[in-house]
């Protein structure tokens, strides 16, 4: 007796009934495999698909409570779809030293609602690195300022098996004339100093000069990968400018039309590894301050697939590659994969930020149509999100390392 079979298209393929037990997908398959304790029947207007991972969110909290807290925020992912995020070290204060790093632990676990992995920010001494990792942290996350000591942080991040992420952009050109040319400058710069096995991750990839040239390399040093974000690829600074005026502000910069032309182009030849949202939620009073950053959580997963129609490449760039980043056996519709699924409706509904979850209210997206609509939501089997109120259920600290396939088993 399974505990749940959901029974309706799958995201790529045909009308099918996917089984789960004990938070595990254990069979997908065209007949119906034997008795379960519940069911569910998706309309024809909906399919299935594996919940995302967002690899770049911000959850604040802490001090900045005003702007989102770990609730708000993971709430928010849950009502979009989204069951596991990596939280950023940016928060006031930062997580950047073991200490921190637990507090932060301690407070996704009784907070969170979805399963989360943490970033730790480039600490006071490189041996402060193992520490974090060890405290549970899964990489470091670097800023611009703090791109100079990338290669000696490398070092310390490669010798303790945990992740690098970076921002990059040549801080002295961010804000300048010469802005669109800050990521191409700091790229170049940060791959001179990879070597073949470097795990690195270039977060928000924002013109097409900095993919090509991180493409490029990729081909010859195994794990360098990168992140695109909806509004390098979806929006630019002009017609921002038209909708949100001065409160467009976003690091890095939303570029020219052009080249968010290209970038989708570069996205549908599948240039990019992974999207992410890069969810950065601020008050309305500190985006008329000039606060960088937009709330995306809750839309992210219905505005990449209205955007591409392609709910297969969706599920790999945002499910199934960020998911396998992070070690985890999620982000497919596949028997032994974590049932975290979502049931998406072919459905009009129009972005309003004042109904988001997130407190997060600026974004350029606000009033544009969606053509899927997130109706329900399974975590490891259960329902957290039933198209109106998001619930909890049991959490877990994702480390990035390689999870051992094991029946019932989720990351630790
Ligand atoms: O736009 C941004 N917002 N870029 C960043 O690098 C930080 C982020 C934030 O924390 O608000
Ligand atoms: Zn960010």
């Amino acid at each position: 007796m399974f505990d749940l079979a959901v029974y309706g298209r799958v995201c790529g393929g045909p009308k099918s009934w996917v089984s789960v037990e004990e938070g595990m997908i254990v069979r997908v398959s065209r007949e119906r495999a034997g008795k379960s304790a519940a069911e569910m029947v998706l309309s024809d207007s909906q399919f299935l698909m594996p919940a995302a991972t967002d690899l770049h969110v911000h959850l604040r909290d802490f001090a900045q409570k005003k702007k989102e807290t770990v609730e708000t925020g993971t709430k928010s992912a849950i009502a979009g779809g989204i069951t596991t995020v990596a939280d950023m070290p940016n928060t006031d204060p930062k997580v950047d030293s073991a200490r921190m790093v637990e507090k932060r632990v301690d407070l996704l676990r009784s907070d969170s609602y979805t399963d989360f992995a943490l970033h730790a920010g480039a600490p006071d001494s490189p041996q402060e690195v193992a520490k974090m990792h060890a405290a549970g942290a899964f990489a470091l996350k670097l800023y611009p300022p703090e791109l100079g000591g990338f290669h000696e942080l490398l070092k310390e991040t490669s010798r303790a098996g945990m992740k690098m992420a970076v921002h990059a952009e040549e801080f002295a050109l961010i804000g300048t004339e010469s802005a669109p040319l800050a990521e191409g400058v700091a790229v170049r710069k940060i791959l001179q100093q990879v070597g073949q096995r470097s795990d690195v991750r270039f977060a928000h990839v924002s013109t097409a000069d900095g993919a090509s040239e991180i493409a490029r390399a990729r081909r010859i040093a195994g794990r360098l990968t990168m992140e695109v974000s909806p509004h390098h690829l979806f929006m630019d600074e002009e017609m921002a400018d038209k909708r949100i005026g001065v409160t467009k502000k976003v690091n890095p910069s939303l570029r020219s039309r052009s080249n968010s032309a290209k970038m989708r182009r570069m996205m549908l030849r599948g240039i990019f590894d992974f999207y992410a949202s890069d969810h950065a939620p601020h008050t309305v009073e500190d985006k008329f301050q000039g606060s960088p950053g937009f709330p995306a959580l809750e839309f992210s997963l219905p505005l990449f697939l209205t955007k591409t129609d392609d709910p297969e490449l969706v599920a790999r760039m945002y499910c199934e590659a960020p998911a396998t980043y992070l070690g985890l056996r999620k982000g497919r519709v596949r028997k032994g994969y974590t049932a975290d699924l979502v049931v998406v409706g072919r459905r009009d509904w129009k972005i309003d930020p004042e109904k988001f979850v997130s407190k997060g209210r600026v974004t350029p997206f606000a009033g544009e149509t969606m053509r899927y609509a997130i109706d329900h939501v399974l975590k490891a089997g259960k329902t957290v999100f039933d198209g109106r109120r998001v619930t909890k259920t049991e959490t877990v600290l994702v480390t990035g390392r390689p999870q051992k396939s094991s029946r019932g088993g989720v990351s630790r």
